[in-house]
């Protein structure tokens, strides 16, 4: 399984041969100025909510790649009226068996509205099981008693946290939610991108180190291996 990391919340992981892409949000991004969209591989684009600095690319990337997108039924219902048509709607709780593995939604504490004031249905998460290893992709989200949940019937090899607070849990947080998912091993997103959700980047390593787990935090436009 490889990670590439291309800003604020959004990430690309390949399992099995196919490109996962979670909410992309790159032209938009200052701090991403370095990527090019047209170079993004995706098959699938999975959207956690509606609000722009995660979908801003969606639509762009879907018809570059030709990649199916997957979201909540309010999100597939406005990409729909856009005249996108490779889309598979979700909500939370349900599950998906796909080429590379299970897509499973789950529960996140935010809010969700589209960039153009659209209804945009409840943010969800994303757990990803498959031959190659489980994640749990968190979106925004604070930390929630449910997250006790995402560990409950499967182990969890890594996840992707928000650390940023401010909009989400901050990393206090985020290392409790490490405990109630039953998963140590984080990536770190959804910080430094906007002034108010700027971090101490080492001071947020050091934070999970002494709580005995560990945080990532990667470059933009870098690639990490993760092996099951
Ligand atoms: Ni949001
Ligand atoms: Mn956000």
């Amino acid at each position: 399984m490889n990670i590439t990391y291309y800003g604020h919340s959004c990430f690309g992981v390949e399992i099995n041969g196919r490109n996962l892409l979670f909410d992309p949000f790159i032209r938009e991004n200052n701090l991403a100025k370095n990527i090019d969209i047209t170079s993004v591989k995706a098959d699938y684009i999975l959207i956690s909510h509606g609000h722009s600095d995660h979908i801003a690319d969606a639509e762009e990337i879907a018809k570059l790649t030709g990649a199916k997108l997957i979201c909540n039924w309010e999100i597939y219902d406005w990409l729909q009226k856009k005249g996108l048509e490779n889309i598979h709607p979700m909500n939370i709780g349900g599950k998906v068996k796909l080429d590379f593995g299970n897509v499973k939604c789950v529960v996140a504490q935010h809010s969700s509205s589209l960039p153009d004031g659209s209804y945009g249905g409840n943010p969800m998460g994303y757990v990803i099981e498959s031959s190659e290893g489980n994640f749990y992709y968190a979106g925004d989200t604070a930390l929630t008693n449910d997250m006790k949940l995402i560990g409950d019937y499967r182990q969890i090899d890594f996840a992707f946290l928000p650390i940023g607070d401010n909009f989400t849990m901050g990393v206090e947080n985020a290392i409790i939610a490490c405990d109630f998912i039953a998963c140590s091993n984080i990536i770190g997103m959804h910080y430094d991108t906007f002034g108010n959700i700027k971090i101490d980047k080492q001071d947020a390593v050091s934070k999970f180190n002494r709580a005995g787990k560990k945080l990532t935090l990667m470059e933009i436009g870098e690639i990490v291996e993760k092996k099951k």
